[in-house]
């Protein structure tokens, strides 16, 4: 099977790019990074993609202030590139409907929390881990799934906890969350590349290998 092309949307650090980067470079996942496309200028995951030889690319409010030209200018990167897999790493916009319509479950995102708790409007980054804090549950972690209109309403793909400690802080429990946010980003684009996600209804059925032809 020829690896699968995909496209990663970024907007910051990038460390779940880096691990999506590295197993592929391990051949453990069986895809190419063909486009890192980043809504900020600045972010160091472009830096990572060029430190990779991957085509990094700025598509922001800066150069593409009006929604619809940024939206069609980023439709129209994805067809040149013919992605067949978007991944959300840390990218901190909503996506277009049309490109939800054009890419239906091939577009995978990687939330700190374990949905349906502590996501949806808000909810993104270091602010997940405050309100789990502040809510004081004992569970937390990460989910992987795929996107639909909502925000973080689609199939869910993989899910692990972690427990939440007493004395916990943000960044004690981000960086356990990042953790296994690298372990499930990875191993949900390998299922896929591998066409072993099927979408049933809201559920995700995983297939083992010998199911696949
Ligand atoms: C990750 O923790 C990711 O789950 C989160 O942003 C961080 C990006 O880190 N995404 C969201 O909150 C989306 N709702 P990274 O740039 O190092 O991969």
């Amino acid at each position: 099977m020829q690896p699968l092309k995909i496209a990663v949307l970024v907007s910051g650090r990038g460390s779940n790019l880096q691990t999506l980067i590295d197993n592929i470079e391990k051949t453990e996942i069986n895809g190419k990074i063909e486009i890192v496309v980043s809504n900020k200028k600045d972010a160091y995951a472009l830096e990572r993609a060029k430190n990779h030889g991957i085509e990094g690319v700025y598509i922001g409010k800066g150069n593409y202030p009006e929604n619809d030209k940024r939206n069609d200018k980023l439709i129209e990167v994805l067809k040149a590139k013919k992605i067949d897999l978007i991944v959300l790493a840390g990218y901190m916009s909503i996506l277009d409907r049309k490109i939800i319509e054009l890419f239906r479950n091939r577009i995978i995102n990687i939330h700190p929390s374990l949905i349906p708790s502590f996501c949806g409007k808000g909810f993104y980054g270091s602010k997940v881990h405050k309100a789990v804090l502040d809510y004081g549950v004992k569970l937390s972690g990460a989910t992987v799934h795929f996107v639909d209109e909502g925000t973080d309403t689609g199939p869910v793909i993989l899910q692990k906890a972690v427990e939440v400690d007493f004395d916990d802080t943000v960044d004690t429990l981000a960086a356990k969350v990042l953790k296994i946010e690298h372990e499930l980003l990875a191993l949900a684009v390998k299922l896929f590349c591998e066409d072993r996600l099927e979408v049933v209804g809201r559920k995700v059925k995983i297939k083992s290998s010998s199911d696949i032809s």
